[in-house]
């Protein structure tokens, strides 16, 4: 396990949990009000999981694929030094204590 900051839609600020190995989708959309839709499971086809990582812990993450860039330049407020799809964020040690926030509703 490791742990993540989030700031929710509300502004919230929200300690979770985040087995290793897996997405940060789920927790993203399971254990926060006013987080992610993740309205396609994590098929990296609807953007709806978008968060913006602090640019320290975003340089650590593997680079985005092309369609996941693809998808995150269509949304309106795409930031190239922070977003990414939740669903493509595979946990690992080294992440433990990454922050971010949730994208705005689209
Ligand atoms: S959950 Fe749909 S793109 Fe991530």
């Amino acid at each position: 396990m490791a742990k993540i900051y989030v700031t929710d839609r509300n502004g919230g600020e929200n300690e979770v949990e985040v087995p290793i190995g897996v997405s940060l989708m789920e927790p993203l959309r399971d254990e926060i009000d006013g987080g992610i839709e993740a309205l396609c499971g994590g098929m990296c086809s609807c953007a709806t999981c978008h968060v913006f990582v602090e640019s320290e812990w975003f340089a650590k993450l593997e680079a985005r694929q092309d369609d996941e860039l693809e998808l995150l330049e269509g949304t309106e407020c795409f930031e190239d030094g922070s977003s990414r799809l939740s669903c493509q964020i595979i946990m690992r040690d080294d992440l433990d204590g990454m922050r971010l926030t949730v994208a705005p509703e689209e």
